[in-house]
């Protein structure tokens, strides 16, 4: 790469380029003043560029007294350009830490290609600086190494990505922006038409219904690095527009996508010098939801949920009881060293509980000396106790933590105070971990909307043994629907999707639609699927979660060049921005 940017610019070497055995070469580097001090007489410039940094000396004997002056008023980030000789450093003037720390260019010209405003924050690395002002500057921010290394760390994770899926035959198209709404449970991005007024076109939430038209199509293997538009409540790991790498192939099964899809990343990983070993483990949801709590468990800590409800189900403590008696359930976890945490601070975990849910949180400390402290015990029969002691495998120093209630809260709560504890107490968890979840069921109940809802997605296949019985009991049935999880984050989802006609009418019906309302906004597909659409299935990545992991950040903003803040702005191109009274009659709209 450094031969090649050398080809045709401005200088002959990068900053981040010489060494040693560069002793005695001419070369002329371009780049940003970055740290600059003048000590008695000689003036050192560290000049940055996107490869690395390189000690400059200007020295008056070894340069015109014009060049001097401007390097004495060389200010934080000016471009520069430096014509000057590579020496060796004296030894005790070696940097160990800095690639280039062996050598240092001493300068014979100085050239100012452009001067630069004081900037509003530091170029460097570890910096504290507040996010928003970070991406009002975002081209100042990207010129810090670490924001730069993400950047080319996506990079290599895209290109290793379209090299793995070309190899295995998928053929790359790209999809339409201004399309029509796709399900994938978000709000969408909406955008009027000037030539078709009252009329409004949709972001693509994901290239979902196009992908499915191209296996009617005939493609076969198609791949798209997609992007996706979702006006949801953003956090950390969601942004409004963000990137998937989105497949799908026919005549395939489930096994099928999936060992394509380890087969791949294991090339991705490769190519950023992990060595990812596949096949990944398969965990039915079930399983997941009974120990982890939640569909993207982490697993690379242990701090399982037990399900200790038949343990409590006589015993005096009543809301224990009353909730293992009642269809609910009694769950628990261990966190393994904080059993010596004060009371006050152990009921401050109960806030946690509460904003996922909980109506309380027992606990029960056991102290490394030895005491048993908690509100419950009072409650229990010895022989309870020792059996809860058992079943938790409790040892001195242990806490543990309860929540009772019907299993969706109990699992959210405690697989919420499980990541709170685990990052609390320090739990290792080192490397990364990718597993798939398997068996999703296919529906669940949206108790906002009083109505069924697509666990994934309308379009994926229900399993043909739950068909039959779908409309009585759509909760049972199961989907052929797979997540794939790394770190405790939901990486990538996908199915086989329905190709049969009726079965996708059905499962629309099921979600409350109307064969009025199916025609209107999925006709095309179920009349596609009447045309010879083969069996298909397919899986999208989240492109920004996988760098986000890679490159150890907690924010996919860190790995967006221009990412937005949680109110879907960007501060710095403003966006987004008022429109003039004529675009808005152009385009028929009134505000309101
Ligand atoms: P799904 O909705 O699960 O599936 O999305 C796939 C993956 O995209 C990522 N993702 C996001 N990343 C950043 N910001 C967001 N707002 C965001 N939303 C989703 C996640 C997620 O796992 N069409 C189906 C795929 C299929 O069935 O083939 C789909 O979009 O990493
Ligand atoms: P109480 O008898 O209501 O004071 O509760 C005793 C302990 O049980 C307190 O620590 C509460 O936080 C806790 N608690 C109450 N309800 C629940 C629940 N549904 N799940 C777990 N703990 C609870």
């Amino acid at each position: 790469m450094a031969d090649l940017i050398n080809e045709y610019s401005m200088h002959t070497a990068t900053c981040g380029q010489l060494r040693a055995a560069d002793d005695g070469r001419e070369v002329t580097l371009t780049g940003w003043a970055w740290h600059n001090r003048d000590h008695g007489g000689l003036i050192f410039i560290d000049l940055r560029d996107r490869t690395g940094y390189t000690q400059i000396v200007v020295d008056p004997d070894c340069v015109s007294a014009e060049d001097f002056a401007k390097a004495e008023h060389v200010g934080r980030e000016d471009v520069l350009k430096i014509e000057g000789r590579v020496r060796l450093r004296a030894q005790d003037a070696v940097n160990p830490e800095m690639p280039t720390g062996e050598i240092e260019v001493l300068a014979s010209g100085i050239q100012v290609l452009n001067k630069s405003i004081t900037p509003p924050f530091a170029i460097e690395d570890g910096i504290e600086t507040d996010e928003t002002t970070r991406m009002k500057w975002r081209y100042l921010d990207l010129r810090r190494p670490e924001m730069f290394a993400n950047i080319q760390l996506r990079h290599t994770v895209m290109q290793a990505m379209r090299r793995a899926l070309d190899e295995r035959g998928f053929i790359e198209v790209e999809t339409p922006i201004l399309a029509n709404s796709t399900p994938e449970g978000a709000r969408d991005y909406i955008v009027p038409s000037r030539p078709n007024p009252g009329k409004f076109y949709a972001l693509p939430q994901s290239p979902q219904q196009f992908k499915q038209m191209l296996m009617a199509g005939g493609v076969e293997r198609y791949f798209q690095i997609a992007r996706c538009f979702r006006d949801e409540d953003l956090r950390a790991d969601r942004q409004p527009e963000f990137t998937q790498v989105d497949i799908e192939m026919s005549f395939v099964t489930e096994d099928d996508v999936m060992t394509m899809m380890e087969g791949v990343l294991h090339e991705v990983f490769a190519a950023v010098g992990l060595d990812l070993q596949v096949p990944l483990e398969r965990m039915p949801y079930k399983f997941a939801m009974d120990k982890y709590g939640c569909d993207r468990p982490d697993t690379r800590f242990g701090m399982l949920l037990h399900d200790i409800t038949d343990l409590v189900k006589n015993t005096g403590f009543k809301v224990f009881a009353n909730v293992a008696n009642s269809g609910g359930v009694v769950k628990s976890i261990n966190a393994k060293g904080a059993g010596d945490w004060s009371r006050g601070d152990v009921e401050k975990l109960a806030s946690i509980a509460e904003a996922n849910g909980a109506k309380g949180m027992a606990w029960v400390a056991f102290t490394t000396s030895g005491e048993e402290k908690s509100p419950i015990k009072k409650f229990f029969t010895d022989e309870e106790w020792n059996a809860l002691k058992v079943e938790m495998d409790v040892e001195p120093g242990d806490l543990l933590l309860f929540a009772a209630d019907e299993p969706a809260v109990a699992n959210a709560v405690l697989s919420a105070l499980r990541l709170h504890m685990a990052e609390a107490l320090d739990v290792p968890r080192e490397g990364h971990s990718l597993l798939w979840v398997v068996d999703f069921p296919m529906f669940k109940y949206d108790e906002d909307e009083k109505k069924y809802a697509a666990e994934h997605h309308p379009f994926s296949k229900v399993r043909a043994e739950d068909l039959d019985g779908m409309e009585g009991d759509p909760l049972s049935c199961g989907s052929y629907a797979y997540d794939v999880v790394m770190d405790g984050y939901e990486l990538g989802g996908g199915s086989i999707r329905i190709h049969d006609p009726e079965e996708q009418r059905r499962v629309l019906r099921v979600l409350g639609l109307t064969d009025a309302d199916i025609d209107e906004k999925f006709g095309h597909i179920i009349q596609a699927l009447s045309l010879g659409t083969p069996p298909h299935g397919g899986i999208a990545l989240g492109l920004d979660r996988l760098i986000m992991l890679l490159a150890g950040k907690d924010s996919i903003r860190d790995v967006i060049a221009f990412p937005k803040t949680s109110s879907a702005s960007d501060p710095m191109t403003g966006a987004p921005s008022e429109v003039t009274a004529r675009q808005l009659k152009e385009v028929d709209l009134r505000l309101l």
